[in-house]
């Protein structure tokens, strides 16, 4: 079967108020962390992607009951002390946040077993998180850093100091998993400031975690069953906030949306450019900030983004590298090295599609340069999503500026993080 989405253009005067399915990496943590107490609890508003799904599966295949009724999940736990001692084979397919946090839980709680992914996943650098856990005392083998990874007997676990050498919030988040499962305390300091969901929901829940600066001193305490509130995804909002500013007259509000500090600075990057876009605060809830964007359509302007930003806007590279080439200026991000690491090699990926759009982009000792000031295409474009969701959801914004057809091979790829987005989609872009 084709799995291509084909475009016809787009619609114009768009307004309308969305509210948008549970932002993945929380829901990711709300079982993987949130289940670690023994007990009883409701987590409302999970996605039913497939990433998230993942994550659900496995947790059932530790001893987790979980009934989904609509987007509510009934979650009963036997608590970490209780979960499956072995697991045989976990397949975490296209997730990383899964495999990265489950690594950290096999390897304190001495669960055997093999963890395995699907193509993308089996390409992705795991020694990133088996170096710091072998240190600790956990006993994995991988391929040279590759899926699979087996999970063998080990000594137990102890703390660790851990200077990372990269910025990645699945390798702090497994580490500190770890270091709450293990024996004394575990710190980990940070090269970047990276999202810190996994640190407030340890809170949450009770945990004694400390956070100074960019050092997380995290030990085994007492912790409490709680329901969580997946808040709207931030990084979905992206793909749609991306749509309205392209567009002519639009004007869209996004309510119950994440806006965690570490996770809206691409809002402030993209009001730097000159977008006409509020958002405001509301409600604060499991340690997580919600609020509701308003966004207008708008002319936008290149901009440099520095490399402290990065980890902050991760996921949304591919979105921005495609308003900064209808923007007027040239846009330089700087140290994009880590977007080689994702669903696919977002570097080349966001490269080759926007060369095949006709606009100039490439990448220079570690930055990403794109030329702006292009307007409207009238011709056929044929992009890639590369297999990746990012990319497939990034550039379908390029229909809101092309008059001809523009078609994305391997489209299906958005499930994984944004379930029945064309719902959302099809309110800006003509789908032939
Ligand atoms: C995630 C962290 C980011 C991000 C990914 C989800 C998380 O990866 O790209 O989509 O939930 O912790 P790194 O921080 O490891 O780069």
């Amino acid at each position: 079967m084709d799995d291509v989405l084909t475009l016809g253009g787009y619609k114009e005067n768009v307004s309308g108020t969305y509210i948008l399915p549970g932002d993945k990496s929380i829901a990711h943590r709300s079982l993987i962390i949130g289940g670690l107490p023994k007990g009883q609890y409701k987590i409302f508003n999970f996605p039913n992607s497939k990433d998230c799904n993942v994550t659900l599966n496995c947790m059932t295949k530790l001893g987790m009951e979980i009934k989904k009724i609509d987007d509510i999940l009934y979650v009963e736990s036997p608590g970490y002390q209780n979960f499956n001692k072995k697991i045989e084979e976990l397949n975490c397919k296209n997730s990383g946040t899964t495999i990265r946090l489950l690594s950290g839980v096999l390897s304190a709680l001495n669960i055997e077993g093999r963890l395995i992914g699907d193509n993308s996943l089996s390409k992705r650098p795991m020694d990133r998180i088996t170096m710091p856990l072998i240190k600790m005392g956990a006993n994995i083998v991988s391929n040279s850093g590759n899926l699979p990874l087996t999970f063998k007997k080990s000594k137990g676990l102890e703390g660790i100091a851990y200077n990372m050498p990269i910025a990645s919030a699945q390798v702090k988040s497994c580490l500190l998993i770890s270091g709450f499962l293990s024996y004394g305390t575990t710190a980990v300091k940070e090269k970047l400031p990276t999202r810190d969901h996994t640190e407030r929901l340890f809170k949450y829940i009770g945990a004694d975690i400390d956070v100074v600066d960019d050092l997380i001193k995290i030990k085994n305490s007492s912790i409490k069953s709680k329901d969580i509130v997946v808040p709207g995804d931030i990084s979905s909002a992206a793909f749609l906030i991306s749509l309205a500013l392209l567009g002519k007259g639009n004007s869209i509000k996004i309510e119950k949306l994440l806006l965690n500090e570490r996770r809206r600075r691409y809002l402030d990057i993209l009001i730097k450019m000159g977008a006409n876009i509020n958002y405001i605060i509301e409600d604060v809830m499991n340690n997580e900030e919600i609020g509701t964007v308003e966004v207008k359509s708008s002319n936008l302007k290149g901009v440099i983004i520095e490399e402290e930003e990065i980890p902050h806007i991760i996921d949304e590279i591919p979105m921005l590298s495609v308003l900064a080439a209808f923007s007027q200026g040239d846009t330089i991000i700087k140290s994009v090295e880590e977007l080689k690491y994702k669903e696919s090699n977002r570097i080349e990926a966001i490269i080759s599609n926007l060369n095949e759009c006709g606009v100039e982009a490439y990448f220079d000792s570690g930055n990403l340069i794109i030329k702006g000031g292009n307007s409207y295409f009238h011709k056929d474009i044929n992009l890639d999503s590369y297999n990746d969701h990012r990319i497939a959801m990034s550039f379908l914004s390029v229909a809101m500026k092309n008059h001809g057809r523009t078609k994305i091979k391997n489209w299906s790829c958005s499930e994984i993080s944004f379930p029945n987005s064309i719902d959302y989609f099809k309110d800006f872009v003509r789908i032939i």
